[in-house]
């Protein structure tokens, strides 16, 4: 029995869409190991992006717009794995991802050093229509230089595919990887 928590946040409009298929696996999964597991629909929630007004760096440690990201990005301080779940939308996370992901701005001192607890662990799983695995690889590359940011050392990705031959997205692969993360997030 292990006591972690995971905070997972969906990207995609699509709830029951191939980024969200693969997360909630990851979330049933890993629950079951006893990790406790908290999800977000970005979709469902009423936010703004970053207002760049500077406040977390001169006056504050917290994001000083109060909506309903301020619950996210509190539970994430105390979370030890995030996963980030978004579909492509013209070569880059949905932008429901990524105005989530300015808000993060606020746990960066005017240093750029990060104040959230060193050691959280996390999986950014995406999902595109192209088949080709080459388009669009540099997505979590950028994305994970700014987890680093955040001292988010350990991270993982699944990604998702459309089949032309299939006409759909194939997700055994992905699920099987989902397993392989899991064992080791857990261990
Ligand atoms: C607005 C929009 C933009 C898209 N842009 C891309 C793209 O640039 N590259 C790509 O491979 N697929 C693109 N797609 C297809 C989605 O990435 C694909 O349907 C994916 O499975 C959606 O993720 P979801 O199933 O988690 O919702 C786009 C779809 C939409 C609606």
């Amino acid at each position: 029995m292990c006591f972690m928590k995971l905070v997972c946040i969906h990207g995609s409009p699509r709830e029951e869409g191939n980024s969200s298929k693969l997360a909630n696996h990851l979330c049933a999964s890993i629950k079951v190991k006893g990790v406790s597991v908290k999800s977000y629909f970005l979709n469902k929630l009423k936010y703004i992006g970053c207002q760049s007004c500077m406040a977390c760096k001169e006056r504050t440690e917290v994001c000083v717009v109060k909506d309903d990201l301020t619950e996210i990005l509190s539970e994430i301080k105390y979370a030890d794995i995030i996963v980030l779940a978004s579909p492509i939308f013209f070569g880059d996370l949905s932008a429901q991802m990524k105005g989530f992901i300015d808000r993060t701005y606020s746990y960066l001192t005017i240093d750029y050093k990060s104040r959230l607890v060193p050691g959280k662990k996390a999986v950014m799983i995406l999902a595109q229509g192209d088949p080709d695995k080459k388009h669009f690889a540099d997505v979590f590359p950028r994305y994970n230089e700014f987890l680093k940011w955040h001292d988010i050392k350990e991270s993982h990705l699944i990604r998702a595919f459309y089949s032309p031959e299939m006409k759909s997205t194939p997700l055994d692969g992905a699920y099987r990887e989902v397993e392989d993360i899991v064992g080791k997030l857990t261990r």
